[in-house]
């Protein structure tokens, strides 16, 4: 791995004081603006474009592809099936790879019930809606319960001689809690590691789980004045998930809970954790609320290829269903 001493410009009184400001990679770097160094390392204006210049070469991001090449890298995009036709249809057929998918919802909307169940349908065959992958989870609540997914398992239909265990699936998940938000990024490297060497094997880590993405970056960052710190964490996060997505051709799927914002008494009083930076990162966002019993209502929000729209689903015992 590059470290921050190796750009040119960057010696370690500099360094130091770039970690401390929470530039903790090179890739951090590439993503900064000028203006945002000069204020966390006391660099003149042209050091710091040309520290970012270098830590964009090294980290080589931000580069183009041709239109024909991104057609290739599409026509490997997989979808996973929720179990719902009207959720699925509402997606397109499914939750897509190489795509971040944001689950947002208050407390009880079924964010997790949902993670558990692409958790289990990432691992079926392509016939059954999915990938033959495995899973990966970053838990920061610890909320994740193997008990839910064998009852899921258990819910699957038959299919010719198919025989559902719910111990082979949950050998497929691979589960890891994050104590804090720091924790949390490391994790994702971890991650990348299992994913790079189970390629080969015959589940390869086709789904990445975040529940929730930003519970530890909310607790730990609370008040204005530290505001511009946690988003600009929870961006390299988020790019470092991006990353993680288009490498392995994966779905990661993340969640966040929405915070009640007491100012606001017209419209909807509620607003996802992370506002603009996960906005514009997610490629899809799906808004959950409760409704009925177990039914739920999912609401595809800013889709940069399908129509605004909702669907109604279920939360059984089974799983998620119509
Ligand atoms: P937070 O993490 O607290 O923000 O909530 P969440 O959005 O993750 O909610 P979660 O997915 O944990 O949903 C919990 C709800 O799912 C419960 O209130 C139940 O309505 C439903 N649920 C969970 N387990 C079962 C089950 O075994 N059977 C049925 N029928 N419903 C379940
Ligand atoms: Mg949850």
């Amino acid at each position: 791995m590059m470290l921050l001493e190796d750009l040119p410009g960057v010696g370690p009184a500099t360094a130091e004081k770039l970690r401390e400001a929470g530039y903790n990679s090179v890739e951090a770097i590439a993503v900064a603006s000028p203006g945002e160094l000069v204020g966390a390392a006391e660099v003149g204006e042209s050091t710091a474009a040309k520290i970012i210049a270098a830590a964009r070469q090294a980290a080589d991001i931000g580069g183009f592809e041709t239109g024909d090449q991104v057609l290739e890298r599409r026509k490997l995009v997989g979808k996973v099936t929720t179990s719902s036709k009207s959720f699925n249809e509402l997606l397109g057929g499914g939750m897509e790879t190489q795509s971040i998918v944001e689950v947002y919802g208050e407390f009880g909307s079924g964010k997790t019930q949902v993670a558990h169940q692409l958790a289990v349908n990432v691992q079926l065959p392509s016939e059954l809606g999915g990938l033959s992958g495995s899973a990966v989870i970053i838990d920061t609540e610890n909320t994740f319960r193997p008990e839910r997914i064998a009852q899921m398992v258990n819910g699957l239909k038959p299919y010719g001689d198919a025989v559902w265990d719910s111990s082979e699936f949950l050998k497929n998940i691979h589960v890891a809690r994050a104590y804090n938000s720091n924790h949390q990024m490391l994790l994702v490297e971890s991650a990348m590691e299992l994913a790079e060497k189970l390629r080969e094997a015959e589940k390869p880590v086709r789904l990445m789980i975040v529940d929730s993405v930003t519970a530890h970056f909310r607790a730990e960052y609370v008040g204005r004045g530290t505001l511009a710190d946690r988003q600009q964490k929870l961006n390299k996060h988020l790019h470092d998930l991006v990353r993680f997505a288009d490498l392995n051709n994966a779905l990661v799927l993340v969640t966040n809970q929405v915070m009640a914002k007491p100012d606001t008494f017209f419209g909807d009083p509620t607003k996802p954790v992370g506002g603009h930076v996960l906005g514009h990162t997610a490629t899809f966002r799906l808004y959950l609320r409760k409704s009925k019993g177990e039914k739920r209502i999912a609401r595809l929000v800013d889709s940069p290829n399908l129509p605004d729209g909702e669907a109604v689903f279920s939360v059984t015992t089974e799983g998620l269903r119509d």
